[in-house]
C-alpha cells in the first residue's frame, strides 16, 4: 500500500514528526541516509502506526501516493539542496517537497522558484516546539503555493498543536513566507530569553537571592500576565541542582550562549528592511559578548560599583513589570518586521493569524499571544502593537517601574541591554520631536544631503559654507 506522506531525515525532529503523523492515522513513508536509523525507528516505534520504510530514496519516493508529499527533516544548509535535488529528480509535476528545517528564507525563495520551473511545489515550513512539539503537536508555519496548502494543510493542521480547538498552523504566504515567520519567531525567542536572563541576573545581584528563590519568583509570575512556556521552564532550570557538586545547575554551566544563526538572520533581515528590532539585536549581541572569554578576562579588572545584594524587595514587582513591558516592545518589533517583509515580498501575511499559530506548540507560546491576536482583530492596520489600547494601558502603568529597574541596573552595574533598549524604543516612539532633526542638519552641513521643513513642502539645502541662506534643493 502506498503511503500518504513521507519523511526523510530521521534524527530526533524527523523521527518525532513521522511518529506524530503515524499516530494520527497517516501511512508514513520513512527514509534516512543511513538505514540503521530507519530500522531503529521501526523497531522502537513501528507499532505506533503505519510506517513504510525504505533504504533507497527511489523506493521512498515510489512508496508515496500521488501527488507525492515528502517532508525533508535535515539540518539546514547545503545538505538540504542535495536532498531536494535527489527528491526532485525522482518526482513528477504536481508533487510536493516540504522543507521542515530552519532554512534561510532567501534559500527557500530560490529553491521554490527553481522547483516551480519543474512543476514541483516547494513548501518551506517553519516547525517549532523542539523534540516534544514535533511528537505531540508543534506550531507549523508553511509557505508555498495555495495548491500545496490545499493538499498539505489538513494534514499539518491535524498534527499541529491545538489551542481552544484551533490548530497552530495556517498558510503563511507564498515562497519564503513560512521560513521568514519562523525566523522572526526565533528572533523573538532570543529576545524573550534575554529579558528573562536579565530579570534573573538583576534580581540575583540586587537582592542576593538564590537561584531556588528566583525559581519561586518565576513560578509566581507564570500565574499572571507573563504566563508562558519560557517562564515556566526558567523556574525549572533555576531550581535544578547539580548532582555532582550540589551547586545550583545554573552555576556550573559555562556562561557563553551559543547560537545556530536564526536570531542573527532576523537582525540581518531587519537591517535590510529598515525595521528597528532593537530587542532581538541586543539579545544576539549579548550572546556574542558572552562568547568572548578572552576579552572578558582582559576587561575583568575594570571598575564598577560594589553590589551589596541588599536591595529592596519592591524590585521584584518592578522587574516583573519591566519584563512584561519590554516583552511587548520585542513582539511589536518582530510583528513590524513581518509586516515590512510581507509588503516587500508581496506575501500578504495576516499578522493576527501568526499570533494565533504561536499560541501553542512553539517555544514562545504564551497567554500573551491571545492579546496580540485581539489587537489585530480590533485593528488589522494597527501601526504598532504599542498603540493597541490594551498594551498602551500596560505600558503606561509599567513605565515608572521600568525606569526604576533600568536605573537600578545602571547604578549597581548589572547590564540590562534588553530592558534599556526596549525602554529607549518606547521613549523614542512616543516622542513628538526627535533629535533626528539635528542629524538631518548635520547631514546637510557636511554632505548637502538636504532636508525637509515642518512648514512647507519640498527639499531644502542651506549654503553652510557660504552665506548660510536656504534654497530649495
Ligand atoms: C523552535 C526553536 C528551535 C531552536 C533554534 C534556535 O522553534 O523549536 O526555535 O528552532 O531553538 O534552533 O537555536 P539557537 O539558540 O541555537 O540559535
Amino acid at each position: 500500500d502506498l503511503a500518504d506522506i513521507g519523511v526523510t531525515g530521521l534524527a530526533t525532529m524527523g523521527r518525532n514528526l513521522a511518529r506524530n503523523l503515524a499516530r494520527h492515522g497517516y501511512a508514513v513513508a520513512v527514509h534516512n541516509r543511513s538505514y540503521a536509523r530507519t530500522q531503529q525507528l521501526m523497531q522502537e516505534y513501528g507499532g505506533e502506526g503505519t510506517f513504510v520504510p525504505s533504504e533507497e530514496m527511489a523506493t521512498f519516493v515510489a512508496s508515496l501516493k500521488r501527488p507525492r508529499r515528502a517532508i525533508i527533516m535535515v539540518k539546514a544548509g547545503a545538505g538540504t539542496d542535495a536532498v531536494i535535488n535527489e527528491l526532485a529528480d525522482l518526482m513528477e509535476p504536481g508533487d510536493m517537497i516540504v522543507d521542515g528545517g530552519n532554512a534561510h528564507f532567501d534559500d527557500t525563495r530560490r529553491r521554490e522558484a527553481a522547483l516551480r520551473e519543474r512543476g514541483i511545489h516547494f513548501v518551506g515550513t517553519g516547525i517549532s516546539g523542539g523534540e516534544e512539539g514535533a511528537l505531540l503537536g508543534p506550531s507549523i508555519m508553511p509557505g508555498g503555493s495555495k495548491e500545496s496548502w490545499e493538499a498539505l494543510g489538513p494534514i499539518l493542521q491535524d498534527i499541529a498543536a491545538k489551542v481552544d480547538g484551533v490548530p497552530c498552523s495556517v498558510h503563511v504566504g507564498p515562497d519564503g513566507a513560512g521560513h521568514f515567520v519562523k525566523m522572526v519567531h526565533n528572533g523573538i525567542e532570543y529576545s524573550d530569553m534575554q529579558l528573562i536572563a536579565e530579570s534573573y541576573d538583576l534580581l540575583r545581584q540586587a537582592l542576593g537571592a538564590t537561584p531556588a528563590e528566583l525559581a519561586e519568583i518565576f513560578r509566581e509570575w507564570n500565574r499572571g500576565d507573563l504566563d508562558s512556556y519560557l517562564i515556566e521552564i526558567t523556574a525549572e532550570v533555576l531550581e535544578q541542582v547539580d548532582a555532582e557538586t550540589g551547586k545550583p545547575f545554573v552555576d556550573v554551566v559555562v556562561d557563553q550562549a551559543e547560537q545556530k544563526g536564526t536570531g542573527r538572520w532576523t537582525v540581518q533581515s531587519a537591517l535590510d528592511l529598515g525595521v528597528p528590532v532593537t530587542g532581538i539585536a541586543e539579545a544576539v549581541f549579548a550572546r556574542a559578548l558572552s562568547g568572548h572569554p578572552e576579552q572578558r578576562a582582559a576587561a575583568a579588572s575594570l571598575q564598577g560599583p560594589y553590589v551589596s545584594g541588599d536591595g529592596a524587595r519592591e524590585l521584584v514587582d518592578d522587574v516583573r513589570q519591566a519584563l512584561y513591558a519590554s516583552k511587548i516592545v520585542a513582539y511589536a518589533q518582530g510583528f513590524d518586521q513581518m509586516a515590512a517583509a510581507s509588503k516587500e515580498y508581496g506575501w500578504d501575511i495576516e499578522l493576527g493569524a501568526m499570533a494565533t499559530i504561536w499560541r501553542g506548540g512553539c517555544i514562545i507560546r504564551a497567554k500573551f499571544l491571545d492579546r496580540i491576536r485581539s489587537a489585530y482583530d480590533a485593528n488589522p492596520e494597527l501601526p504598532t502593537l504599542l498603540a493597541d489600547p490594551t498594551f498602551a494601558d500596560v505600558l503606561n502603568s509599567a513605565q515608572e517601574a521600568w525606569r526604576r529597574v533600568v536605573t537600578t541596573a545602571v547604578r549597581i552595574g548589572v547590564p540590562t541591554p534588553g530592558f534599556s533598549s526596549a525602554l529607549a524604543y518606547y521613549d523614542g516612539l512616543r516622542r513628538d520631536r526627535l533629535p533626528a532633526a539635528l542629524v538631518q542638519g548635520l547631514r546637510d552641513f557636511f554632505g548637502a544631503h538636504t532636508y525637509q521643513r515642518v512648514d512647507k513642502e519640498g527639499a531644502f539645502h542651506t549654503d553652510w559654507s557660504g552665506d548660510r541662506t536656504e534654497r530649495p534643493a
